[in-house]
């Protein structure tokens, strides 16, 4: 089983950013958690800050993937090209959010991510990408 993470704009600072809203641990070491955690399936990781690089990610995914998780961070409430790529790639994509976006301000409760993703984990902290990890297990 390969699966790719993709995080989008300022989750290269998780840790430092907002501590009370996504907490005190950064991606690399909680990826390398995950990877402990899961030794039977093959991870990979990819950040960017830049809408068009995930775009970019989505499309050479497909075939390569078996499946993509997804926090889109604030394009997820932005950006009708990360959801029209979600939607023109076959790979099932697992949309997830560390905090509880539906508890939050009201311009984050629009997604266009999901309603072409298969699932939607939210709130859970970092563990969201742990779920989504065993939904295709
Ligand atoms: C986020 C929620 C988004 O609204 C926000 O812009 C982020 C992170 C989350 O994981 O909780 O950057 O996707």
């Amino acid at each position: 089983m390969k699966l790719l993470i993709i995080n989008g704009p300022n989750l290269n600072l998780l840790g430092k950013r907002e501590p009370g809203t996504y907490g005190n641990q950064d991606f690399q070491s909680y990826y390398e958690e995950l990877q402990e955690k899961f030794p039977a399936v093959e991870l990979d990781h990819y950040q960017s800050n830049i809408e068009g690089e995930i775009i970019d990610k989505l499309q050479q995914a497909e075939g390569n993937y078996e499946g993509i998780i997804l926090n889109a961070a604030a394009y997820t409430h932005t950006s009708v090209g990360i959801g029209d790529a979600v939607k023109a790639i076959a790979t099932p994509v697992i949309e997830v959010h560390i905090s509880n976006t539906a508890a939050r301000e009201e311009f984050r409760h629009r997604s266009y991510i999901a309603p072409n993703a298969r699932g939607v984990i939210l709130g859970f902290g970092l563990q969201s990408y742990e779920l989504a990890i065993q939904s295709f297990l």
